[in-house]
């Protein structure tokens, strides 16, 4: 009997696991830790959302299999969202699915729509999804730069000349997850138009369209005139309405890759629970105060955290976007390697990060810091972290 399982052998353990284990020991033993690893929001959802849930899982009648591309009100509520946010139009029918978080959308959209020997473009360093969602597929990435750059334009190009077959797939993911950089309108113009030329499919995920700080809000690749035609795009109530554990996301845009993911999705699952979709629904239609409640909050946090870090000796990078920093290792520990620095980090100064070799090869050097403790905590990240480079920075 063979253990040489053809897709876990391409997968190496996830690692971020790692050190989110270490952190658990270390709670376990009664040690505080102030864990700004994981992109988990720290809040609950607003109550009325809560309320809704609760409303509707008392009904008798709501605890059959759901929809697997969602109820109807659902997929309206996100076109709605689509068309007062973006300008953009969508219809519910044919434009629209639900689905259980945009983790599992983006990988069953890889099922869908790769194979074993398709050449897929992702951006390094990725939020893991990004390359394992085909990895799994049994497809093969050729990465690209995350920057947006004239770098990445070029890799985009020598991508399409040299690879054979050619790329059918390219990932983007602004504002990135793990570096917080950003795109205007005029990147999303350009995108459109080489994926055209080139007649490859876009996959844009937006997880942190509502976490945009100093008044500027992100774009979605959508509001490209004739995007439709080569791009879907992923969103999630996970950061917006803090429903990271609910797992409700959406995938839009160009019908063919909807009605793709649809079909795989109506033989993996039954979709999401029913009350927690009409929960969802009171979010997307409701109040949305909310959600600039949650991005004033994390801006707040952000501005605390550079201020607060840099004053304890590790310059830390401002983020227009998401709720991360992308850090180079500090002064003192450039060679340590991002996962041993973490490590001792976590052993040291009590605080979590995510180790940037974790989002691919070309995130080593660098930890992500996730705004997810409130300020009071950040600063006390902030002490710890100058007492450790202190006690602990080589040379
Ligand atoms: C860029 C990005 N995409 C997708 C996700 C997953 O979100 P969801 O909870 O909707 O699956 C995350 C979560 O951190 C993310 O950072």
């Amino acid at each position: 009997m063979s253990d040489e399982f053809y897709r876990i052998k391409r997968m190496p353990p996830y690692v971020i696991a790692e050190v989110n284990a270490m952190r658990h020991a270390a709670r376990q033993a009664g040690r505080d830790i102030i864990d700004l690893g994981m992109g988990n929001p720290d809040q609950p959802p607003p109550q009325h959302v809560i309320d809704k849930l609760c409303e509707v899982a008392a009904k008798p009648t709501a605890h059959g299999y759901s929809q697997s591309k969602g109820i109807p009100g659902l997929r309206k509520a996100q076109a709605n969202y689509y068309g007062r946010r973006f300008n953009v139009d969508l219809d519910p029918e044919r434009e629209v699915v639900v689905t259980m978080g945009s983790k599992e959308g983006l990988s069953s959209m890889a099922t869908a729509i790769s194979a074993p020997g398709d050449v897929i473009l992702a951006p390094s360093p990725a939020y893991p999804i990004h390359t394992y969602g085909f990895i799994i597929a049994g497809a093969t990435i050729r990465s690209v730069p995350t920057t947006p750059d004239e770098r990445y334009w070029k890799a985009l190009d020598n991508a399409m000349a040299y690879t054979v077959p050619r790329p059918t797939v390219l990932v983007v993911n602004y504002p990135s997850n793990p570096t917080a950089e950003t795109v205007d309108l005029a990147f999303y113009e350009r995108l459109v138009a080489w994926a055209r030329e080139n007649r490859v499919w876009i996959l844009s995920d937006l997880a942190y369209s509502e976490l945009y700080y100093d008044g500027k809000p992100t774009r979605s690749i959508l509001e490209v005139p004739g995007a439709k035609d080569v791009a879907v795009e992923f969103t999630s109530m996970s950061k917006t309405f803090s429903m990271a554990g609910w797992r409700i996301g959406f995938c839009v845009g160009n019908p063919e890759l909807v009605a793709a993911l649809t079909r795989v999705k109506s033989y993996l699952d039954y979709g999401a629970f029913t009350p927690i979709q009409a929960a969802a629904c009171a979010a997307l239609n409701g109040p949305q105060d909310v959600v600039e409640e949650n991005r004033l909050r994390y801006q707040s946090r952000r501005d605390v955290m550079v201020e607060s870090f840099t004053r304890a000796g590790w310059p830390i990078p401002n983020p227009p976007a998401s709720m991360f920093t992308w850090a180079e290792l500090p002064p003192g520990f450039e060679d340590m390697g991002s996962l041993e620095f973490s490590k001792q980090l976590l052993e040291h100064a009590g605080v979590a990060v995510a180790a940037g070799v974790g989002f691919g090869e070309e995130g080593e050097g660098f930890v992500r810091i996730a705004m997810v403790e409130n300020e009071q905590r950040i600063r006390q990240a902030a002490r710890n972290v100058k007492r450790f480079l202190a006690e602990h920075a080589r040379g």
